[in-house]
């Protein structure tokens, strides 16, 4: 802004973050390259341009080969992995009388299973290092229930208590983990949806308003840099008030 800028938060860490071609996951890839790290952004749908520090590739979040042939990639063009940002994620709106089999295992899939087979093509390297940080998108959803998202609500709340279950078991080693909660955020997602289902959670949020991509971006900054190095296993809450009503 005035030109003059301070030291950079994630200076020299290497980053992974899922779901980063749009929406809050492209705007955690970038604020993680401003803040100095090298990241490496993937997704299923193409990426609109290129961006300093960010390589972007291909990765389906469900494919176990994927993650294994991501962690080789990263191993040898890095050789290390400091951050792991699980961001990719899909919602549904069937109720759980209506809910096919189907769309239950694509929900689970990309926003459950795709955080563990992250966390396991990760962990290794990690463990090696003896530190890092990994982030796991759950969702105001994943801590309380949501009108008719049903497979979203099973997934993002198993999304918590994974993470729970990694920080206690790898704290010792220099891991941590957090849960990353974020409340209504403007983006490709929740412009899909309909105006008054977006109307209906915006007038249940104490500040007022929904939030932007940037909001997540920052609190993303700090579990991903050594200032939160006390922090692991939490729901880290960033949702305008939202589950304080
Ligand atoms: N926007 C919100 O209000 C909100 C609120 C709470 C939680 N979240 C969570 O935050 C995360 C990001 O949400 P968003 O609003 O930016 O969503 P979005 O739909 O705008 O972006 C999600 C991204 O994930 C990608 N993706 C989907 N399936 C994938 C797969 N199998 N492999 C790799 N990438 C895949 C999509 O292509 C897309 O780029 C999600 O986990 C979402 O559940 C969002």
């Amino acid at each position: 802004m005035n030109g003059v800028r301070g030291p950079q938060r994630l200076s020299g860490k290497v980053a992974v973050v899922t779901g980063a071609a749009m929406g809050i996951g492209r705007a955690v890839a970038r604020t993680f390259a401003d803040e100095g790290a090298w990241v490496v952004a993937v997704d299923v749908a193409p990426f609109d341009r290129d961006y300093p520090l960010v390589e972007q590739r291909f990765l389906d979040v469900t494919s176990e080969q994927g993650w294994a042939d991501l962690a080789d990639h990263v191993r040898t063009r890095y050789g290390r992995v400091d951050i792991l940002a699980n961001v990719a994620g899909v919602i549904g709106y069937d109720p759980l009388d209506e809910l096919e089999l189907a769309e239950w295992e694509r929900i689970i899939g990309v926003d459950q299973t795709g955080v563990f087979l992250g966390m396991r093509a990760f962990l290794p390297a990690m463990l090696d290092a003896g530190a890092g940080s990994v982030i796991n998108f759950s969702s105001d959803w994943g801590v309380v229930g949501g009108v008719g998202v049903t497979a979203y609500n099973a997934a993002k709340g198993a999304v918590g208590s994974l993470s729970r279950n990694a920080a206690v078991t790898y704290a010792a080693q220099g891991i941590r983990v957090n849960a990353l909660v974020p409340g209504w955020i403007r983006t490709p997602l929740t412009d899909r949806q309909p105006p008054d289902a977006n109307a209906r959670v915006i007038g249940s949020t104490p500040v007022g308003h929904g939030g932007d991509p940037a909001d997540i971006a920052w609190a993303c900054v700090y579990l991903a840099s050594d200032e939160s190095r006390f922090v692991t296993g939490t729901d880290f809450v960033v949702d305008g008030g939202f589950l304080a009503t």
